[in-house]
């Protein structure tokens, strides 16, 4: 087991990818604190799922753009026990073309992604750097942080900006012991794009025939990358970002000589 008597907070860990990270973190030995903010059903059906593989946990509400609140989180859950690696994975979506972004919607996902994991960041480095033992924070973006989709040039830039977000606390974390990248998610059929699968039927059999792998990730797939970031495996890696994303990045067009249309 690679994370045996390790403690990890995963922020949104009670659904999609962030279920998926807690469950795999828990498979290696890791005790988890599940992050949520709306839904506290599903955030205890995910510590009960996760308490299954052998270890602990508990569910922890917090909004992540809320620093008072992420301050209030660390507080408690540090008196109540250690943490070794901290997962900002909490995320939201607005889709709008580029000509009909609000105001609004800016706001909502600049706050919520990219100030909440500056808050998560910022409050897990100043505990490690204060507990002397280093420490793993890992950032869920995607492959937007690259390139962008149309109608989600918003959360695109979010999600660059949590990538340079890493690097930036790579650099000056790097001398104590603490090690942050981010995982490049691809396309994961969760509650975040339901209403975009609505929006656009058949969309998962669309992408599937462009994303070379030929098929979308699954929360597992993101939950073994953060096994890697998370363990000693990963120690001479930070500022990094490893690409759980079928390839999808690859293909410039050129598959259309081996896909039928
Ligand atoms: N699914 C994809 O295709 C995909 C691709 C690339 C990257 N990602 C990234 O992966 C991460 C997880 O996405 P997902 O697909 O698993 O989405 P999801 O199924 O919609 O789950 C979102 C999670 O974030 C939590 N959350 C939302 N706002 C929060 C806040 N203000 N404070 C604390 N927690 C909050 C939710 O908690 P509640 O349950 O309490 O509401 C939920 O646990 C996001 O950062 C997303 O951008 C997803």
């Amino acid at each position: 087991m690679k994370l045996k008597g390790k403690w990890a907070l995963v922020t949104g860990g009670s659904r999609g990818i962030g279920r998926g990270v807690c469950l795999e973190l828990a498979k290696e030995g890791c005790n988890i604190v599940v992050n949520f903010v709306s839904d506290p059903k599903k955030a205890k059906k995910t510590v009960s799922e996760v308490k299954e593989q052998g270890v602990d946990a508990y569910e922890y509400k917090a909004d992540v753009s809320d620093r008072s609140q992420v301050n209030e989180m660390f507080k408690q859950i540090t008196e109540k026990n250690k943490l070794d690696i901290v997962v900002g994975n909490a995320g939201v979506v607005k889709m709008q073309p580029f000509l009909e972004v609000t105001k609004q919607a800016w706001d909502f996902q600049m706050k919520i992604n990219l100030e909440g994991s500056f808050n998560i960041g910022q409050e897990a480095a100043k505990y490690f750097v204060r507990r002397k033992k280093g420490g793993k924070v890992i950032f869920m973006t995607s492959f937007n942080q690259e390139v962008p989709n149309g109608s989600q040039g918003v959360y695109s830039i979010t999600k660059s900006g949590i990538k340079m977000l890493a690097k930036s606390m790579a650099l000056e974390l790097a001398e104590h012991n603490i090690n942050v990248n981010t995982i490049a998610a691809g396309a994961v059929a969760t509650d975040i794009n339901v209403e975009q699968r609505k929006m656009f039927p058949g969309l998962i059999e669309r992408l599937s025939k462009i994303i070379p792998l030929h098929r979308w990730g699954t929360v597992e797939d993101m939950g073994k990358a953060a096994v890697y970031l998370a363990s000693s495996d990963s120690d001479y890696v930070t500022g990094s970002t490893i690409f759980v994303e079928g390839g999808i990045m690859i293909n410039n067009g050129m598959m259309i000589n081996i896909v039928e249309d």
